[in-house]
């Protein structure tokens, strides 16, 4: 496994710096916390962090409004408390890399603040300005994209909320500035960048407008009353073309060789992961992204076999077409769309689908991505008292169904709690004290802590207890690192017909590895001929067979059962 780069081989663990350890009792987390809880994660086999926005910020979007990018957020601590944490990370041979947001900043940025004084301040050019709005796009976060600033007597563009207004990429100065503010943390010794919204840094230079006949509040009542399938279609399709235009605009792929080159500049041991699932922008394998995220594998209602296994076929056959061969990268879960535990359980079996959703991702050929909290199983948190909600675009939803719909202020509030993103951002939950051990018990922390931390959904607990969902990522985490096949190895499915269960093998020249992963309550007699190979060594199994050869023409695989095996 010597020849395969850090990124190829690491687990990576999200931080949501807000929600993961307080250290200074004030409700927020910050790097005093995550520090603290390095060596928790060096325990669950965690090689590199990515870390949510740690940036100055007036927080309308939860960090993803930047009002500077060479500093730390003062809630978070100091620069030095983050030179800390990096120097404490490394001790461990911890990778961190950094969320880099370069769409847009925060309107509280000193470069917009600048900009809309006048029409021909030495900034006036860095944000995109427009004498009237000269289409009908909208903003992705509710309203039109175009917002009217009185001293300019002009409209500036935001993809997202009018608090981030959307950077002029064509400038050379913009790329100058923000390449300056990546070398700052570079130069400093982080390992890397997660790109935020790569997809919405260039529009359609057209301009073209887009053709729906609706605005995006009335597209997301539309959605949110679709019934029959035709309705969903058209939905899917109206919510497409209303940003299809705002997408992917020429220039990406230049950008990105840009940004590659500078990264390259420093080592080969550093890395960029696009917050997009298209596979184009890691170049020719080499002068790109390193990563970029398969969230076709998540986007789904439910996780089954036979989505995993067309998912798999179409991921891995473009990967391999890449000059030097491409490299996956498989997630279920991050800060914005509904926790795991929750979203691909089915009500009955959630506990057992958990499991096997996160032996899924540990064994997938690509390098995995967890986001906190997934280990113990926390759930959505539903918050009922709208006053507390902190994603604006949820504040936002709830008052235009209250006073614009006239909607009932108690379905409302049910509504907005379960569109919001702040159900998946609640405080990690250390132990069953109050505030799950995330803020001292007098302290309101910035989002409630769901109340099951206190039914066992905590570190804590869960630490001493063997049979936890937390020993059982452990575990799963450390037979993935034992096991080069499961690093490096290929990929083919076996059984491919089978709709309760997955199985597919991992191999390298040395090493063939079966996974079976049954998604269904039902025991399944197996047989599997695989060429040459007679036998399994047990390797891990959810089901507590013993570590003895299993014979491969006949064996009963468990409900829910989780079995790696090597082939002998
Ligand atoms: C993607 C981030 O993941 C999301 O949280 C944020 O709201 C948008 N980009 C805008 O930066």
């Amino acid at each position: 496994m010597t020849t395969l780069k850090w990124w190829q081989t690491a687990l990576f663990y999200q931080i949501y710096p807000r929600s993961f350890a307080d250290g200074n009792g004030d409700g927020i987390g910050d790097f005093k916390g995550i520090t603290e809880k390095l060596d928790y994660l060096k325990g669950l086999s965690i090689d590199a962090i990515w870390l949510s926005p740690h940036f100055p910020s007036p927080n309308w979007d939860c960090g993803y409004d930047i009002s500077d990018y060479c500093n730390v957020a003062p809630e978070y601590g100091t620069l030095d408390d983050f030179k800390t944490f990096l120097e404490e990370s490394h001790k461990r041979e911890i990778r961190i890399i950094l969320d880099l947001v370069l769409n847009h900043t925060s309107d509280e940025h000193a470069w917009f603040l600048e900009s809309k004084s006048s029409r021909d301040n030495p900034k006036a050019d860095w944000y995109v300005w427009a004498d009237t709005p000269p289409n009908n796009w909208q903003s992705c976060f509710d309203g039109e994209a175009w917002t009217y600033v009185p001293e300019r007597g002009q409209y500036y563009y935001h993809y997202f909320m009018k608090q981030q207004p959307d950077l002029n990429w064509r400038n050379p100065e913009v790329k100058q500035a923000m390449w300056e503010g990546a070398r700052f943390w570079l130069d400093m010794g982080v390992d890397g960048f997660r790109l935020d919204a790569l997809g919405t840094i260039y529009e359609d230079p057209a301009l073209t407008p887009h053709d729906v006949p609706m605005t995006m509040g009335e597209l997301r009542r539309f959605s949110e009353s679709a019934q029959t399938e035709e309705e969903k279609a058209l939905v899917e399709k109206y919510w497409f073309d209303m940003f299809k235009h705002q997408w992917g605009g020429p220039g990406l792929h230049d950008l990105m060789k840009e940004l590659r080159s500078i990264i390259d500049e420093y080592d080969d041991d550093r890395m960029l992961v696009g917050e997009d699932d298209n596979i184009d922008y890691m170049g020719d394998g080499d002068d790109e992204l390193h990563l970029v995220f398969n969230f076709p594998l998540m986007r789904t209602e439910k996780l089954r076999p036979a989505h995993i296994r067309k998912n798999q076929k179409e991921r891995l056959a473009r990967l391999d077409k890449l000059p030097t061969r491409g490299w996956g990268c498989n997630t279920l879960g991050n800060h914005d769309c509904s926790r795991i535990y929750t979203r691909f359980g089915d009500g009955l079996h959630d506990a057992e689908l958990a499991r096997v959703n996160a032996a899924l991702v540990l064994t997938l050929r690509g390098t995995p991505f967890l986001y906190n909290g997934e280990e113990i199983g926390m759930t959505d948190h539903l918050i009922a008292d709208p006053s507390k909600l902190r994603d604006t675009m949820a504040t936002w939803y709830y008052e235009h169904l209250v006073k614009e719909m006239n909607v009932d202020p108690a379905e409302a509030a049910q509504r907005a709690g379960e569109m919001t993103r702040d159900k998946n951002r609640t405080p990690m939950h250390w132990s069953n004290a109050a505030n799950g051990g995330f803020s001292p018990a007098n302290v309101e922390p910035w989002l409630p802590v769901h109340p099951n931390h206190a039914k066992g959904i905590n570190v804590r607990e869960q630490h001493d207890n063997p049979d936890s969902l937390l020993n059982y990522y452990r575990r799963l985490a450390r037979v993935r690192k034992q096991i080069p096949a499961l690093v490096e190895g290929g990929y083919k499915p076996v059984h491919e017909k089978a709709e309760d269960y997955f199985a597919f093998l991992r191999f390298t020249e040395e090493q063939s590895v079966l996974v079976v992963l049954n998604y269904s309550a039902r025991h399944h007699e197996l047989k599997f001929n695989i060429p040459g190979k007679k036998t399994a060594r047990v390797l891990f199994s959810s089901a507590g067979r013993s570590r003895k050869d299993q014979p491969l023409s006949h064996f009963t695989l468990g409900a829910f059962e989780v079995l790696i095996a090597e082939l002998g």
